[in-house]
């Protein structure tokens, strides 16, 4: 692919990329079909970064609608082996509460409707045939990835919290009473829309992903009288955006260079016939 190349993508709301310097938009086509929208390489922090906004520069995409699999592939097929994706989540305990910062380690899948793999068995427009690839997602994040996102919010003076479940649910209505009380009393902390199945296919394009999960309110059980607002989302997530802004640019700064990438997520598919060319 020729134009512009990024080492790094990050997938996020559309208050972001505006802080990348020299920006190009770029259109990219993937065999999925288009990503969310166009991808904007430019620099930050002195690396190539491609963004991508995760619902479209209009927000029009909800999360049950977002073609993750061609927003993956987009950003792998610009160069970018790191992924950085910072969202929006409910928290489900009251000590995460609104402007929380957590790096989670693990996620659990409550979604039902999502494509959640490149390697479904369908033959694709292009012909190509995808094998039978089973990739372990036993550890979902990217240890150095995390390391980065960890050490950035503390330079900031944000001690974000290290670790922790994020239970993303199908959306697009927030969770119920009990089913937010179910979450919380199966000791995940926080809920969120869009983590899966990014987190997975990255997996499966072998990219290094991270997640920043930013904690707009106490979800339904956690919180008395109405539960969350899509307002209150929006409103708090507005108030923390720019010192996100900050920990992702050095977050950014802080991720080792692509190759030699020695985390497990480089050599997910080792040893299987995925059948298809990662681009
Ligand atoms: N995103 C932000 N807040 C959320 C919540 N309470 N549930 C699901 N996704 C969210």
């Amino acid at each position: 692919m020729t134009g512009p190349r990024a080492e790094i993508g990050v997938i996020g709301g559309s208050g972001f990329y505006s802080f990348l310097d020299d920006v190009t938009e770029v259109t990219v086509n993937t065999p999925y079909g288009a990503p969310s929208d166009s991808l904007f390489v430019g620099t930050l922090a002195g690396r190539a970064v491609a963004f991508l906004p995760r619902h479209g520069r209009e927000h029009h995409l909800p999360p049950h609608r977002i073609n993750y699999r061609a927003n993956l592939w987009a950003l792998r097929a610009l160069g970018a082996r790191q992924v950085l994706g910072p969202c929006a989540v409910g928290g489900l305990l009251p000590e995460h509460g609104p402007g929380t910062l957590l790096i989670p380690d693990q996620l659990v899948d409550r979604t039902r409707s999502r494509v959640n793999t490149y390697f479904d068995g369908e033959p694709r427009p292009d012909g190509a045939r995808p094998g039978v690839v089973h990739v372990s997602l036993a550890d979902p994040y990217c240890p150095q990835g995390r390391k980065a996102a960890l050490a950035a919010a503390a330079g900031r003076g944000w001690e974000a919290v290290d670790g922790g479940t994020m239970v993303v649910i199908e959306g697009p209505r927030f969770s119920t009473r009990a089913e937010s009380r179910w979450h919380a009393a199966q000791g995940w902390s926080v809920v969120g829309m869009t983590g899966h199945p990014e987190a997975a296919l990255a997996r499966e394009l072998e990219l290094c992903y991270t997640s920043l999960a930013l904690v707009t309110d106490l979800d339904a059980g956690a919180e008395a009288g109405e539960g969350v607002s899509h307002a209150e989302v929006l409103e708090v997530f507005a108030q923390n955006v720019d010192r996100l802004r900050d920990v992702l640019f050095d977050a950014v700064a802080a991720l080792p260079a692509n190759e030699p990438r020695t985390c497990p997520c480089a050599t997910a598919l080792a040893g299987q016939a995925p059948g298809i060319d990662l681009p």
